[in-house]
């Protein structure tokens, strides 16, 4: 086989803290380890169809451990098999792959690493069946690509979510209120459930558990009972009620995940107010989630998968996702995390713990 010397790598989806960590362990070990080259394009595939992009060099990745954000730009709009060329014509799409996959010959790369979520990554499996060769770099806030146990960005974005919960609990106390917390996370769970545990939350609604009402409200009304005339309630943007359905932030057309969630809280909220009587808010944390610097832990593990991206195309592994599994840096085929987003199961052991302690789900 021959040997590698010159690889891509992109960023793809919503941008998550610890992407930059990743650029730059994959340049540094690239060079320093194997004498590689290595072209960043911009703004995921986007670059890739359009042959945008630069030579990385040692310097340009030195400094941006602690930076949030990715210095290759990122989009969660662009699908180079459905290919949206100007966004303000998102019915103009056309199959741009065969664009991809000039431009990564053109360049004579010999790998590429994909970092993103599943739709990036399943982006990345699709093109290797084209013949491009790849490494995919599990990465997003919401924890939730199959695959892995976990991903980069997930801990930072949980630390903040959870800074916002301790600060609401100030306004709750003093004013006797109920206080609604939405965070991110699409279908899955993940950040809801770390950051009520974390945050001392009392009520946490996921998308997993349907909620009912008047279960949220009787568990307000029983910690009242108790003598705590607050609640702190942590709900994902995905939770729905029992038979109901989502709240829909917008749509964004020409996307492959068109649908956008936000909102519940503010629904969730007028409704608790209007049934209990006692005075509700409600605060969405949106992006602020997923900025800021990375916390050590997500530069730790973005810097591991780096590695391990880089030492799987040395060895000649290609096509692969770099993942935790049972607590170690591992990896499985690139076919897997595309396959449906990875959720938490409600019998599971986290929610069942959360329930001992007395934390409601708002389903009985
Ligand atoms: O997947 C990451 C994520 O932040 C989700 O939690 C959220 O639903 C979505 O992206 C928001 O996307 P956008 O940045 O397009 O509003």
């Amino acid at each position: 086989m021959k040997r590698i010397q010159r690889i891509g790598i992109l960023t793809g989806g919503g941008d998550a803290p610890g992407l930059n960590a990743v650029i730059r362990g994959v340049v540094k070990s690239a060079i320093n380890a194997h004498g590689w080259e290595v072209f960043g394009y911009y703004d995921a595939f986007r670059g890739l169809v359009n042959g945008t992009g630069k030579w990385l060099h040692w310097d340009d990745v030195s400094g941006i451990l602690t930076q949030g954000g990715t210095i290759l730009g990122t989009t969660n709009r662009d699908n180079p098999f459905d290919y949206v060329d100007d966004h303000r014509y998102p019915d103009k799409r056309r199959d741009a792959s065969a664009d991809v996959v000039r431009n990564y010959k053109k360049l004579k790369l010999d790998a590429l690493v994909a970092v993103g979520g599943d739709g990036t990554l399943h982006c990345g499996y699709q093109m290797s069946k084209l013949g491009l060769r790849i490494v995919g770099v599990p990465k997003t806030i919401d924890n939730d690509v199959r695959g892995t146990e976990m991903t980069f960005g997930f801990n930072t974005a949980m630390t903040t979510a959870t800074e916002a919960a301790d600060k609401l609990h100030t306004t709750a106390f003093s004013h006797h209120r109920v206080m609604l917390l939405e965070v991110m996370g699409r279908t899955a769970g993940w950040l809801a459930l770390g950051t009520g545990i974390a945050g001392g939350g009392d009520v946490i609604l996921i998308p997993e558990i349907p909620y009912r009402l008047a279960a949220i409200c009787a568990a307000i009304r029983e910690r009242a009972r108790r003598g705590k005339h607050f609640s702190i309630i942590v709900v994902s943007e995905g939770a729905k009620p029992l038979g109901g359905d989502v709240v829909i932030r917008q749509t964004v057309a020409g996307s492959p995940e068109a649908i956008r969630l936000g909102g519940i809280s503010a629904v969730l909220a007028q409704q608790i107010e209007e049934a209990t009587g006692i005075e509700t808010r409600y605060t969405i944390l949106g992006h602020l989630q997923r900025g800021g610097t990375p916390s050590p832990f997500d530069r730790f593990l973005a810097t591991q998968f780096a590695m391990s991206a880089v030492e799987l195309l040395a060895h000649g592994k290609f096509n692969r996702m770099v993942c935790v599994q049972k607590g170690r840096i591992s990896s499985v085929p690139l076919s897997v995390p595309g396959k449906a987003p990875r959720t938490v199961e409600p019998d599971s052991h986290p929610i069942r713990m959360a329930r001992s302690i007395g934390i409601y789900f708002g389903d009985e």
